[in-house]
């Protein structure tokens, strides 16, 4: 295990194939080291929490505008990484303009009255409230941070099949609550409207492996591709170590790309609850294996865009707190050393 500030750089490694990136928090970017680290090994961003509708709108702005359609943003947040993002040179994908978690409850609600229990706001304030959020945001990014974001999760985690009963949607999230199914290709639509040219628009989600959930999202996309609304399928790639079904991600990963799409791997990590020598090891090869399977992707021809890891050393993953249990899932020790799960990775990129 050498320094990761020392190790061969990662995304110079898979320059051929794609961009190589990780998901930052703010307080990681204050600590040189780190800051060493990413520019070394990823050529994307993604921020964890910072560009997120909770960290972007204001409550107190909004009730001071008194228009019902119309939040008010803050983008304190998103510029600061936007800008470590612009004067190191990193690309960033931006995530996420709509998403069910880590939105305001007041943004659906009528009068934008900040309660649980309070009635929503018709659909069609919703979605004008919508459409004038994803300009709000995708105007002032584009404007002042021109070049930086090359993509953007225009929404999140809205597909679930399961879930009560049939149909594709997420019914337990306002916006399906609130507006339908229909907030969907009007989120599409509305960043279609205010994208700059290239940059791809994204929807992404977990397991998105698994043939039900796959099949579902595949309905999805070809309705949204039929309007020219979607450009990028982000699969999330939050594994377990035991259950890493690669066969089923190449599955997938082909039949979203048959559709004519790019492709994301926008959240990787691989839960491993030790690291003990066995763990270890175990974490090397799934990620060899996984590697060499998005790989042969590439070389086939099928466009990938990026492979993100959820974070830069396991001291700043989420899955301790999320899992509640220890968890190893990243390439880098929280001692910032690379684990042999980091030189499988790169040795792969070479063969
Ligand atoms: C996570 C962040 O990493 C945590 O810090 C936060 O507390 C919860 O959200 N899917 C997503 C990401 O799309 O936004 C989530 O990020 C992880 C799961």
């Amino acid at each position: 295990m050498i320094s990761a500030t020392q190790a061969p750089s990662l995304c110079k490694a898979y320059e051929p194939y794609f961009r190589v990136g990780a998901a930052l928090s703010s307080w990681l970017v204050k600590d040189p080291e780190l800051v060493e680290i990413v520019c070394r090994h990823f050529n994307s961003i993604t921020a964890d929490n910072q560009m997120k509708p909770d960290s972007v709108l204001n409550l107190e702005g909004t009730l001071a505008q008194g228009d019902p359609c119309h939040a008010a943003t803050d983008f304190t947040r998103v510029d600061a990484l936007l800008s470590f993002a612009r004067d190191h040179q990193l690309s960033v994908r931006y995530h996420v303009l709509a998403w069910h978690n880590q939105t305001p409850v007041w943004f659906f609600k009528k009068d934008w009255e900040n309660d649980r229990e309070a009635p929503f706001a018709p659909k069609e304030v919703i979605l004008a409230r919508l459409e004038n959020y994803i300009r709000d945001v995708m105007q002032h990014v584009n404007t002042c941070f021109p070049g930086v974001v090359y993509t953007w999760d225009v929404v999140n985690e809205a597909i679930e099949p399961d879930q009560d009963g049939p149909g594709l949607y997420r019914t337990r999230s306002p916006w399906f609550t609130a507006a339908g199914q229909d907030f969907l290709p009007a989120a599409f639509r509305a960043a279609r409207r205010y994208a700059a040219p290239g940059q791809t628009l994204c929807y992404n989600d977990y397991n998105a492996f698994e043939p039900v959930k796959r099949d579902a999202i595949l309905d999805v996309l070809k309705m949204l591709k039929a309007e020219n609304l979607v450009d990028t399928m982000g699969m999330q790639g939050h594994y377990l170590l035991p259950h890493l079904d690669i066969a089923a991600c190449e599955t997938a990963a082909r039949a979203y790309a048959a559709l004519g799409l790019k492709l994301q791997v926008t959240e990787l990590d691989i839960h491993c609850n030790s690291d003990d020598e066995a763990h270890v090891a175990a974490l090397a090869e799934a990620y060899r294996s996984w590697f060499a399977m998005i790989k042969k992707l590439v070389k086939e021809g099928i466009p990938v865009e990026a492979v993100t890891f959820w974070g830069v050393t396991d001291a700043d993953s989420w899955l301790p707190g999320f899992r509640k249990e220890p968890s190893y899932p990243l390439l880098i020790t929280a001692d910032r050393k690379t684990k042999p799960a980091f030189d499988a990775v790169l040795r792969e990129a070479e063969l």
